[in-house]
């Protein structure tokens, strides 16, 4: 099977968590794209979705299916999406759609994190996909210098502005033993919004597509 295939097998598969007349957390991705589209199946039963970026909010508006801000809501059940990579304790590398920041948000907020990806995201340690970080822009030459005295490569990406009006870094050469120290870490430098470690607000359930079918792991 391809990798879209293994994609849209997990994003179809994470449906079956969508409890009727509730609502949903919609991630960012090609994944989520795909159970964006499994969604739209059933969207007269869900009151709707908070969504993490314009981007997806542009895909669930086409298939009109109700969005609500997530400023005005108290309680959320699930979250659904996909990562860059993920390692055996859950935790996970995302940003690589440049959502992070309000991925992580409603990650915190929500009961559940299902997490969604094809089986090439499972690693043992985290760190061979540059680890995304959201910088307030000004903070830029300052955040990458101090990326560097922690052993980093960081790369300015090119062209991207986030929802939030930042720019990104992406740090290559990263082997992260400690994913909830490094994640502590690099929030405490000023101008840093977001890094795309999800380490502290690890995954519950990750859908691995794979070539035999779907893994569940459950955490
Ligand atoms: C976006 C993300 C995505 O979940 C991550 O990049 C995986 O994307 P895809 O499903 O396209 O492989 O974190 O910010």
């Amino acid at each position: 099977m391809t990798k879209d295939q293994l994609k849209k097998m997990v994003g179809w598969a994470a449906l079956k968590y969508v409890k009727l007349g509730t609502l949903v957390g919609v991630g960012t991705g090609s994944t989520t794209e795909h159970f964006i589209n499994a969604l739209g199946t059933i969207k007269h039963q869900i009151e709707g979705v908070v969504s993490s970026s314009d981007d997806s909010s542009n895909k669930l508006r086409k298939l009109n299916i109700p969005i609500f801000d997530l400023a005005e809501i108290n309680f959320l059940d699930i979250y659904i999406d996909g990562a860059d990579e993920i390692n055996p304790y859950m935790q996970m590398i995302k940003g690589g759609g440049a959502a992070l920041t309000r991925e992580k948000i409603i990650a915190s907020i929500a009961k559940k994190f299902i997490c969604i990806v094809d089986e090439s995201k499972q690693v043992d340690i985290l760190g061979r996909f540059p680890l995304p970080i959201e910088v307030i822009p000004m903070a830029r030459a300052f955040i990458a210098r101090e990326l560097v005295k922690i052993g980093g490569m960081p790369e300015y990406r090119q062209n991207v502005i986030t929802d939030n009006g930042n720019i990104i870094l992406d740090v290559h050469n990263l082997r992260i033993v400690d994913p909830i120290a490094l994640e502590k870490k690099i929030n405490c430098l000023p101008g840093v919004v977001t890094v795309g470690l999800f380490a502290e607000r690890s995954a519950d359930i990750a859908l691995i597509g794979t070539n035999k079918g779907i893994k569940t792991i459950i955490k």
